[in-house]
C-alpha cells in the first residue's frame, strides 16, 4: 500500500531535484532540455499524474493537489529562469559586440587629379586671365599640317628636329608638336584676331629616357592681329612665367631657330633652385630652358589666311611635363605616364 507521506515526500524530492537542476541552467538550449526533463511527458511529476490510478482513492485528492502544486512551482521557476537566461544572453551580446565609436575611422581611398591635369589647368587659368582661349586640335595630323604648312617642306633638313611616327596610310602622322594647331585656329578665325592656347598630346619616335618620352603634352600659344610685336610676346610670356612660378623670376630670350617663326627664340628662367648661382638642376648654368617661341613666319601667316603685310603674330610652345619636373623637381619624365599610384598620389 502506498503511503501518503511517502508520495508527498517523493513529490518534494522531485521538486528540489528539478529546482537545483534549473539553478545550473545558463542558456536557452539547457533551458529546453530542462523543460523536457522536468515538465515533459515522461518527467517524474508527470508520471505521478499518469499513475494516479494506482494511488488509493482516499489519497488521490492530496496527491493530485500536491503534484499540481509542484508542477506550478516548476512552471513559474522555469519562467523566471527563462527571463534570467534571456537577460544574461542580452547582456553578453551587448558587451561582446560593443562598438567603440571613439575609434578613428578608416580613411576611404579617394581619387585625385593627375599631376599633369593640375599643371595644365593652372596654365589654362593664367592664359585665360590674359584673354587667351583654349583651342583643341587633333592628335592624328596630316603631314601637310604637321610640316608643310609650317614651312617645313619634305626635303627640309629641319624635319630632323622631329622624329615622327608615321601611319600606314601615306601622309598621316601622329603630331610631333602642337604647332599644326596654329594653322587650324588661324584658318578658322581669319581675318579676326587670334588669342589662343592649344594644349594636347604629341608623339615622337624617340628613345625613351629620363628626359624624353614618346608621348608628352605641349601647350602652344598663338596671338595674331595687327601691330603685334616681339615686345608683346616678351611681355605676355614674362607675365605667364611670373604667375606660374609665383614670383618675379628673371627670364632671358636666347636666339634660336624654328622654321615657322622668324625671329625665333628660347626662353630661360633663372634657376629657382639656386637663384642663378648654378646647381645640379640647372647644370651649373643658372638658367632653365622652359619654352620655344618667335614671331609667326610670314609664310605661316599666309597659310593661315592672314596677309603678312597687314597682320603679325607670335607663337610659343612649352612642355608642361618639363614645367612640372622643374616645379616639383621630378627627375624622370617616365613617371608621368607610367601610371604608378605611388607617384601620382603625391600630388
Ligand atoms: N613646336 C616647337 C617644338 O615642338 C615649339 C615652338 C612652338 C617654337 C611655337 C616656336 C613657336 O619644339
Amino acid at each position: 500500500m502506498v503511503e501518503k507521506t511517502n508520495i508527498l515526500e517523493e513529490l518534494e524530492r522531485i521538486k528540489m531535484d528539478a529546482l537545483s537542476a534549473l539553478a545550473q541552467v545558463q542558456d536557452e538550449e539547457a533551458l529546453q532540455t530542462w523543460r523536457r526533463a522536468y515538465l515533459g511527458k515522461s518527467a517524474p511529476v508527470m508520471q505521478v499524474f499518469s499513475n494516479i490510478g494506482e494511488v488509493p482513492k482516499e489519497l488521490r485528492r492530496d496527491v493530485g493537489q500536491g503534484a499540481n502544486q509542484v508542477k506550478q512551482v516548476l512552471e513559474s521557476a522555469l519562467e523566471e529562469r527563462a527571463a534570467y537566461v534571456r537577460e544574461a544572453a542580452l547582456q553578453h551580446k551587448l558587451t561582446s559586440e560593443k562598438i567603440d565609436v571613439t575609434l578613428p575611422g578608416r580613411k576611404p581611398i579617394s581619387g585625385g587629379l593627375h599631376p599633369q591635369t593640375k599643371v595644365l589647368r593652372r596654365i589654362f587659368q593664367i592664359f585665360a586671365e590674359m584673354g587667351f582661349q583654349v583651342y583643341r586640335s587633333r592628335e592624328v595630323e596630316s603631314d601637310e599640317y604637321n610640316f608643310e604648312l609650317l614651312n617645313i617642306p619634305a626635303y627640309h633638313p629641319a624635319r630632323d628636329m622631329w622624329d615622327t611616327f608615321h601611319i600606314n596610310q601615306p601622309g598621316v602622322v601622329l603630331r610631333t608638336h602642337t604647332s599644326p594647331g596654329q594653322i587650324h585656329v588661324m584658318r578658322e578665325l581669319a581675318p579676326n584676331p587670334v588669342r589662343a592656347i592649344l594644349p594636347g598630346m604629341c608623339y615622337r619616335y624617340e628613345q625613351i629616357s629620363a628626359r624624353s618620352e614618346i608621348q608628352f603634352n605641349q601647350v602652344e600659344v598663338v596671338a595674331v592681329g595687327k601691330n603685334i610685336t616681339f615686345g608683346d610676346m616678351k611681355g605676355t610670356l614674362n607675365g605667364f612665367v611670373r604667375r606660374l612660378f609665383n614670383r618675379d623670376v628673371h627670364t632671358r630670350l636666347r636666339p634660336s631657330y624654328f622654321p615657322f617663326t622668324e625671329p625665333s627664340a628660347e626662353m630661360d628662367v633663372e634657376c629657382f633652385v639656386c637663384g642663378g648661382k648654378g646647381c645640379s638642376v640647372c647644370k651649373g648654368s643658372g638658367w632653365l630652358e622652359i619654352l620655344g617661341c618667335g614671331m609667326v613666319h610670314p609664310t605661316v601667316l599666309k597659310n593661315g589666311g592672314y596677309d603678312p603685310e597687314v597682320y603679325s603674330g607670335f607663337a610659343a610652345g612649352m612642355g608642361p611635363e618639363r614645367i612640372s619636373m622643374l616645379l616639383h623637381r621630378i627627375e624622370d619624365i617616365r613617371y608621368f605616364w607610367g601610371n604608378d599610384v605611388r607617384f601620382r598620389s603625391q600630388f
